[in-house]
């Protein structure tokens, strides 16, 4: 058997507190992976640190090992993360009004809405993308979830021509809510979704 590349990220289940300890290294990888300008990663802290304490919290890392597997100077490379929904929270509750504004009945409401995971962030750094560590980090995240779905959201884009939509749809995802902008951000979103297990 060939030898693993030691450039070859695997990916890790990350505990909450683990998380808040990387931080830093986390929104690193979504300030680059979103084109986001410097300083939005500490305006994300707080709202990243307050998610892992919800209920049904999980993390996953893709992680490059460092030399001699000296996991200090493993480089984090992917991240993502979700929860369970609720209805308390803000998201539910756009997602709620998207789905009433789009004539939604009340079945179909329960049937998205009463036993979800929010697969809330999703971030490959710029030079690892297009090698299925997304996919991993996605497969891995959702592994085993008790939920009867899972849905997220990600910015609308041009004939869904980019990695996010061709991964979402690779995997199964369909359209939950299109060209939904929600409270305090103009840009249209989508809301995707799929059944559990994947
Ligand atoms: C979306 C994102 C997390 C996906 O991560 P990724 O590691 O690039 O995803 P994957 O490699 O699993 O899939 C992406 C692409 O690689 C292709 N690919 C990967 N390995 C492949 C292989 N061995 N053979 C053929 N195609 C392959 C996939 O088909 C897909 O197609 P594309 O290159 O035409 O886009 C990442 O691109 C990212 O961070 N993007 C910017 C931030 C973002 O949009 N996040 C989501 C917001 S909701």
């Amino acid at each position: 058997m060939s030898p693993v590349s030691n450039t070859t990220p695997y990916i890790a289940e990350l505990s909450a507190p683990q998380l808040r300890s990387r931080l830093d290294d986390a929104l690193a990888v979504y300030v680059e992976a979103m084109g986001y300008p410097d300083g939005t990663g500490r305006q994300r802290a707080p709202m990243w640190t307050e998610h892992t304490a919800r209920s049904g919290w999980r993390g996953v890392a893709a992680l490059v090992p460092g030399p001699e597997a000296d996991r200090s100077q493993e480089e984090m490379v992917g991240i993502a993360y979700g929860y369970r929904g609720a209805p308390h929270q803000w998201w539910h509750q756009q997602v709620r009004q998207g789905l009433r504004r789009a004539g939604a009945s009340e079945p179909h409401l329960h049937a998205i809405l009463d036993d979800y995971f929010e697969l809330t962030e999703l971030h490959v750094s710029p030079r690892s993308q297009g090698h299925r560590t997304g996919e991993a980090l996605l497969r891995r995240l959702l592994d085993d979830r008790p939920e009867a779905v899972v849905l997220l959201s990600t910015p609308e884009v041009h004939r869904e021509d980019n990695r996010a939509w061709r991964l979402y749809r690779r995997l199964g995802f369909t359209d939950v809510v299109r060209n939904f902008t929600f409270a305090g951000d103009s840009r249209p979103f989508a809301v995707l979704g799929r059944r559990l297990p994947l």
